[in-house]
Parts: structure tokens; sequence; C-alpha cells
């Protein structure tokens, strides 16, 4: 089982929705997926409760100190990817996730303010010596922010393609309980999510390590 956890102080920096999206679009791609919500705010349960689907990743908001017993109930339970969401502020709770977690993405808009704000994560995250990757959130389609803010970041880390465009469809399928790919399958937006899950996959599993089978 493996566990990618969203994390940033920054708040509305896109972690929630960019979750949900991952979640879906790796269900749909054929894994078993939990989402764990470590926010009281509850985005992630508000969404799941107005979801329509009959399948889709399933979620539930806990608390910080269950997250261990969760993640060991969950693994009995044959889920072979957890996802999980976090405040927006320092917590023990962000902290759990990210020693729980085998990769951490950090969404980061395409601004001073986000690049800032996420820094004391980015501490944190080497402190602890996990594998992370920012994810660009929110960017205008075309603007030279988006590769500013893709050399400052690429100067303290790893940054996960493609950046994510600012797109109505992130905002409506998070209204309707769905991802975008399922909101929208042939849209942009859906495109994007698409390709950062397979990155995401990736990461977690490198192709050439994948099913290999050994010759006799
Ligand atoms: N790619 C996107 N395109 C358009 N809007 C987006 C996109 N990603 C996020 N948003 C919007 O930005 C706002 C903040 O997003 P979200 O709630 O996912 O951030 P968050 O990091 O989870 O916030 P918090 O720190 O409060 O938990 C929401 O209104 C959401 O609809
Ligand atoms: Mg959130």
């Amino acid at each position: 089982m493996q566990v990618i956890a969203f994390v940033t102080q920054k708040g509305g920096s896109g972690k929630s929705t960019t979750a949900a999206s991952i979640a879906v679009a790796a269900f749909q791609q054929g894994r078993r997926v939990f989402m764990l919500e470590l926010d009281r705010q509850g985005t992630l349960s508000d969404w799941i409760e107005s979801r329509e689907a009959e399948e889709g990743p399933d979620c539930e908001r806990i608390d910080a100190t269950a997250l261990e017993t969760a993640l060991a109930t969950l693994k009995g339970a044959n889920y072979d990817l957890v996802v999980i969401d976090t405040p927006g502020i320092d917590s023990p709770g962000v902290n759990a996730a990210m020693r729980s977690a085998n990769l951490c993405l950090i969404p980061c808009r395409p601004t001073a303010t986000d690049l800032r704000g996420c820094l004391p994560t980015v501490q944190s995250l080497i402190r602890l010596e996990k594998p992370f990757a920012f994810v660009l959130t929110q960017c205008p389609p075309r603007s030279n922010r988006v590769e500013e803010t893709r050399a400052g970041l690429a100067a303290l880390g790893l940054i996960a393609e493609p950046p994510i465009v600012s797109r109505a469809d992130h905002q409506d399928a998070m209204a309707a309980g769905m991802g975008v790919t399922e909101f929208n399958e042939a849209g942009a937006a859906a495109n994007e999510i698409k390709q950062l899950w397979i990155w995401i996959e990736n990461k977690l599993e490198p192709k050439g390590k994948r099913n290999v089978v050994k010759a006799a």
C-alpha cells in the first residue's frame, strides 16, 4: 500500500481539490483508493457526501491520533493507495501525515507568497528525509509567473508535471462531488490531472521496477 499526502501550511493552495481529483484518477486507473482527511474543515467529507457516483475512492475524516491505526486497517483491507489531505496549518496531524507518506506533494500557486509559504513545510520534509515534490496549482494559462515560480521551486526540490492550470472544471467538479476526470473527461483539466497521476505513480514506483519478471 502506498501513501501520498498533500501538505503545505499555505491555506487555499489547492490541497483538497487536487487530492480529490488525483484520488478519482487513480481509482479510474484501477487503484483501490482510500482518502483520509485530517482537516476539521471537512472539505473532502463534504465532497464525498455530495458524490452520486456509485464507484470511486472511499473517504473518511479522522483525527491525527487515529492515523496509524487507520493505515493498518486499510492495509489489511487491501487498499493499495491512500491519499491524505491535511489542514493548511502547522499541526501534529500534518506531521503524522508526512511521516506516514511514501511521497508528499506540496501544492503551490505561482505567487511569491505561496513560494514563501511552503518553506516551513519543505524544511520539515527535509528534516524527516521524506521524498516530496511541488505541484504548481491554479496557474494562469499564459504567464511568465509560472516559469518564475518554477525556477524558485526548482532550487528547493523536485517539481511534479504538468502544472495544474486554474480552470472552472476544478471548482465545478468539487461542487458536484466529482473528480475533474469524471466531470469533464475530455477537458484540459482532466488531461492535466491524468498526466499528474502518471507522474506521481511513476515517482512512487518507477516504471522499470514495476512487475519485473525475472528471466528463468
Ligand atoms: N486548479 C484549480 N483551478 C481553479 N480553482 C482551483 C484549482 N485548485 C483549487 N482551486 C480553488 O481554490 C480554492 C482553494 O482550494 P482548496 O480548498 O483545494 O485548497 P486547500 O489547500 O485545500 O485549502 P485549505 O488550506 O483551506 O485546506 C477553492 O475555491 C478551489 O475551488
Ligand atoms: Mg483543504
